[in-house]
């Protein structure tokens, strides 16, 4: 996507040979400063992932398949294959809910199988490039099979703007390229479509106020923020015409794990017979699972990012405030599981499906046996 000017995927390298870094946007600092950033050890990249420079469960995968890269390069010749396994274990722990993490690292124990030194850092590197790249296509495809979704919802109501809310931030910074949620929308939009988007803010951290919106109006697409208590409201009053959500896990049967919240905005959308999407690759299915409320791990982030809020002061600094008394405890889920019977549809690169074990196996016959 383009800033300032520039085609940005949200991770990449420069330079070659040993100068080649890895650099990605610092997703902290939007929507007020646009900073890059150099990940240049294992630890940097462990941190990135961790403290949500980088976040959005494509993109913690392609993260965690270039920071094997980084392990690779900065790996002793001796010790070689410990330093691997100790630095693979550390990525893996970093977030726990998105299946991409894990997935990337499979992967990659498989690229270096049997490799060491310079013959790894080729297979490896090669590994996180067609990862990042299969990203960044299957995000592009999802984009054209949720358009036909939005190109029809139009065609019931041609004389006004196809109302879609979205729920966190599954937009091209959640990914390498073009998103899951906002794939379809930005396809729509540049096909012309009128598409107006509901932003849910997205507390405790915001994705949807500083990420969302910053991105929608980077490409221009019509948006209006709203408290994340909203959606029902509006939905009541049709003001709604789908719902498009991103995953960061989903299981074999349907179920989704996606930001705390997300199950409200489903359990409204059925109440009030709006379709309810939810857009993801293939690399977001964990085909292990059979029931995501019992078996999807749910990360509990610290508590001081639901009791402090940071946002822009009107002298133009960062700031962070305690939006509660200071003796005040809080609890921090950071997802939760939406079941398979409250979705509508699920936008994957091969298509859309039913949210059922069998409209799964359909598109991806492969994984019938677990
Ligand atoms: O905690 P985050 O920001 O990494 O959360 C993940 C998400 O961005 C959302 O849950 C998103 O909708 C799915 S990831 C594409």
């Amino acid at each position: 996507m383009k800033v300032q000017g520039r085609h940005y995927r949200t991770i990449w390298t420069e330079g070659c040979g040993d100068d080649e870094t890895l650099y990605v946007i610092d997703q902290t600092a939007l929507p007020h400063e646009f900073k890059v950033l150099p990940l240049r050890s294992v630890e940097d990249v462990c941190q990135a992932i961790r403290d949500m420079w980088v976040r959005g469960a494509g993109l913690i995968g392609a993260t965690a398949a270039w920071g094997v890269w980084v392990a690779v390069r900065t790996a002793p010749e001796r010790g070689f294959s410990d330093f691997m396994t100790q630095s693979m274990e550390k990525l893996r722990v970093t977030r726990p809910t998105a299946s991409n993490l894990v997935w990337a690292l499979e992967r990659q124990k498989k690229a270096m199988a049997g490799l060491s030194g310079k013959d790894a850092e080729r297979a490896v590197h090669a590994e996180a490039a067609a990862i990042a790249d299969e990203d960044a296509e299957f995000c592009r495809r999802i984009g054209l099979h949720g358009l036909r979704l939005i190109r029809e919802a139009h065609e019931r109501h041609p004389d006004r703007p196809v109302n879609i809310l979205t729920h966190c931030n599954a937009g091209w910074l959640a990914f390498v390229d073009y998103g899951s949620a906002l794939s379809p929308v930005y396809a729509a939009f540049d096909e012309g479509i009128p598409v107006h988007v509901w932003v849910d803010e997205t507390r405790p951290r915001n994705q949807g106020a500083s990420l969302t919106a910053w991105e929608l109006g980077r490409h221009g697409v019509p948006h209006d923020l709203i408290a994340d208590n909203a959606g029902g409201h509006l939905m009541q009053h049709g003001m709604v015409d789908m719902v498009i959500t991103g995953a960061d896990r989903v299981t074999r049967g349907g179920d989704a794990a996606n930001k705390i919240g997300t199950y409200l905005k489903a359990l409204a959308a059925a109440d009030n017979g709006v379709p309810f999407y939810v857009a993801l690759p293939s690399s977001t299915f964990d085909f292990s699972l059979r029931d995501g409320v019992r078996d999807i791990p749910i990360e509990e982030r610290k508590a001081d990012e639901v009791r402090v809020m940071s946002g822009l002061s009107p002298q133009g600094r960062v700031e962070s405030v305690l939006i509660c008394p200071p003796e005040t405890s809080a609890r921090n889920w950071a997802f939760d599981v939406t079941p398979a019977r409250l979705i509508t549809g699920l936008i994957t690169e091969r298509g859309v499906c039913e949210a059922s074990e069998e409209g799964i196996l359909a598109l991806y016959p492969e994984h019938r046996h677990v």
